[in-house]
């Protein structure tokens, strides 16, 4: 298989991660609904939309990569499973905040990811992974302020002095 650069391994893992996304909001999704709490559920599916356009965004840029298509759906695989088995350890027996202080960790991971992707294409100049970059980084910015809006709402919400 063709050997990735780190731009192409960089495109990569912000497409594993916007695929964990997917999952993780729909995971925390169920909790919400648990919980009764739309406000919650209707953020949390509107991020899961977000991330499945942008990851049909990054597949088109994955194909604009000469012969790196496939290594590069391979390499976003592995990072969508990583995250995925952290989540079944984070989340059993899981409640919404807990859901949410997850997705704090996820979504700041997936922040970091496109910073350190937009600095990499700063000396790369590919145009198709710039215009990636610039729908995603301010959606993922986002995410991480309404989550954390979400979950210090919750824990307000919460009684401090009862059993966890
Ligand atoms: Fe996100």
């Amino acid at each position: 298989m063709a050997e990735l650069t780190h731009l192409d391994e960089k495109l990569a893992e912000v497409l594993g991660l916007a695929q964990a996304a997917q999952t993780a909001t729909k995971k925390v999704a169920t909790l919400a609904r648990q919980e009764k709490d739309t406000e919650l559920l209707e953020l949390l599916e509107r991020m899961g939309d977000e991330a499945a356009k942008v990851e049909q965004r990054c597949d088109d840029a994955a194909g604009t990569r000469e012969g790196m298509k496939t290594a590069i759906a391979e390499k976003a695989r592995e990072t969508k499973a990583e995250v995925s088995g952290f989540m079944k350890t984070y989340l059993e027996d899981a409640e919404a905040l807990d859901g949410l202080e997850f997705l704090s960790m996820t979504e700041a991971g997936e922040l970091a990811h496109w910073e350190i992707l937009a600095t990499l294409n700063g000396t790369a100049n590919d145009k198709d992974i710039a215009a990636v970059v610039e729908f995603a980084l301010p959606l993922q910015q986002s995410h991480v302020d309404a989550v954390r809006k979400q979950s210090l709402r919750l824990a307000a919400e919460e009684d401090p002095s009862e059993p966890a």
